[in-house]
């Protein structure tokens, strides 16, 4: 690890602070397919804020951050602010799963102490979890066959497609009595019941008893009163505490590439997971927010199906690795062993794609905080990116995991598309069906021998670290404000000339 001068974290914060006065309202969301690390990067802005906003997802997402004195939390559902002592807003773009709330909750509280009453603020209009989201997405996967999109199993697409459908059961709805709750889950049951009953028939439904429109309902309504205190109308919440002079961080959950709409359908998530899909799923203006930081991580992942042209090896090789060497993905000598050994044969240019992805996929310890399935991993790619940041028009990005070039000499970064022959258009993304076969081109980057993890300080990193950065942010054209070091609070870089930029 690199030593010296280093940025003490007043200096960090006092820098910080002066960027983000600027910007009253903050959307960070990511670039790529998930996992970039928007957890970490908005619980760090989470200072500047005095509220952090969900507006997408579920608790599909899995945002691991570590508090100031380096406490681990793991939050899906419930936004990176807490630990900040900051109001945690679910918008109602977010699907609400009432139990893993208060799950977390409990969590949340084994680390940080009691939370306070309103800490957390959930929608009233926001869908909520049923037992029979998650029986009808495993159904559709199913009949999806080789065409799975591999979902987390949390229900998410059947809850935002029945909410389309105005058959879906709202968080306030529980408390509207409970004859009118009943009769709302009953609609919902009816809807549903040829279904079920069809893949009762087809012997699909594997031993699962579906249970009636009343136990759905006494489920939930037993989880009402620990829920009655954080039920709120957040847009007017948030408007009116915006009128008061607060600000408000939007924390995106998923990413570009599994937005519904922008992503590679329909190899993506149900909800709208780029910036535009903030004001939608806070019930704000759309020009509240006009600045938003791109989470990007320099070798981007991706879990599940779907087209990733910058994967350098198998999607199911990578989902199993961590179950089949469980020993690679703890401290201790075995992974020590691997990745010196690994790292040699790649720096020989001995390493096949294979050796190189689960190199990384070991030293980034690429595995899913929902679902803990392996992550197969990519390397930079600048058409994607483009696309993401046409997309997002991000004033900055966070650039995160860059530590995990250490100890490389060079590293292919994917400069082009081509499809059938033809480059495609800078911004441009061809639809999922031609994205499994454009052919990426690569550039060979160089990198640096020393190991740069825990690095804070921009002028300690190596030369051609530096010189990475300035050539990224040429050919994205967007300056790199923040650069991550390591998984913890205090493992990253402000970039001065970025900050100077962004202050002024
Ligand atoms: P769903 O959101 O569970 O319906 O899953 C749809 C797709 O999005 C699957 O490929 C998931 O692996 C992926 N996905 C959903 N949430 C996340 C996330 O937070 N990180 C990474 N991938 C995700």
């Amino acid at each position: 690890m690199l030593q010296g001068g280093i940025m003490t974290q007043s200096e960090l914060s006092r820098t910080l602070e002066s960027v983000f006065e600027k910007y009253p309202n903050l959307c960070v969301v990511g670039g790529a397919f998930g996992d970039e690390g928007k957890g970490k990067i908005a619980a760090l802005l989470s200072h500047y804020y005095d509220v952090v906003a969900r507006f997408a997802g579920g608790s599909n997402a899995g945002h691991t951050y570590f508090t100031s004195d380096g406490k681990k939390m793991v939050s899906h559902l419930i936004p990176c602010g807490l630990a900040a002592g900051k109001t945690c807003v679910i918008g109602r773009g977010v699907l609400v799963n009432l139990e893993s709330l208060l799950g977390e909750l409990d969590a949340a509280a084994q680390i940080l102490g009691p939370i306070p009453a309103k800490a957390v603020l959930v929608d009233q209009q926001s869908v909520v979890w049923t037992p029979y989201h998650p029986i009808l997405e495993a159904y559709f996967e199913q009949v999806r066959g080789a065409g799975m999109i591999k979902t987390t199993g949390q229900g998410i697409g059947p809850m935002a497609g029945l909410h389309r459908l105005r058959t879906g059961v709202l968080v306030g709805e529980l408390f509207a009595g409970s004859s009118y709750c009943k009769e709302r889950l009953k609609q919902l049951h009816d809807a549903l019941w040829p279904l079920f009953s069809e893949m009762a028939r087809r012997d699909l439904l594997r031993g699962i008893n579906i249970p009636s429109a009343d136990q759905v309902a006494d489920g939930l309504l037993a989880l009402a009163p620990k829920i009655r205190p954080m039920l709120s109308d957040t847009s007017f919440e948030l408007c009116g505490r915006q009128k008061r002079g607060a600000r408000i961080l939007a924390e995106g959950a998923q990413s570009t590439g599994l937005d519904l709409s922008w992503g590679t359908y329909p190899f993506v998530s149900s909800t709208m997971s780029t910036a535009a899909g903030a004001a939608l799923g806070l019930g704000l203006p759309p020009a509240t927010f006009r600045h938003t930081l791109l989470v990007t991580k320099v070798l981007p992942t991706r879990v599940g199906a779907g087209p990733f042209p910058s994967e350098i090896w198998e999607r199911e090789s990578a989902e199993q690795f961590p179950k089949s060497h469980p020993e690679l993905f703890r401290s201790g000598k075995p992974r020590a062993q691997y990745l010196k050994n690994v790292l040699v044969a790649v720096n020989a240019g001995s390493a096949s794609n294979k050796d190189i992805a689960r190199y990384f996929q070991v030293l980034g310890d690429e595995r899913g905080a929902t679902t803990g399935r392996g992550r197969s991993v990519g390397y930079l790619d600048l058409p994607w990116l483009r696309y993401a940041i046409r997309l997002n028009q991000p004033m900055a990005l966070a650039l995160t995991r860059f530590d995990m070039l250490s100890g490389l000499k060079r590293i292919p970064v994917v400069t082009e598309y081509l499809l059938n022959g033809q480059l495609v258009p800078a911004g441009q993304m061809p639809p999922s069906w031609e994205l499994a076969y454009v052919k990426p081109l690569c550039e060979s980057w160089p990198c640096w021998p020393d190991d740069i993890s825990g690095c804070c300080q921009e002028d300690l990193l190596p030369q051609s670290a530096r010189h990475f950065l300035t050539k990224l942010e040429r050919e994205l054209g967007v300056p790199i404000l923040l650069v991550g070091t390591g998984p913890k609070h205090a493992d990253i870089i402000l970039r001065a000339g970025a900050a100077e930029r962004l202050a002024a």
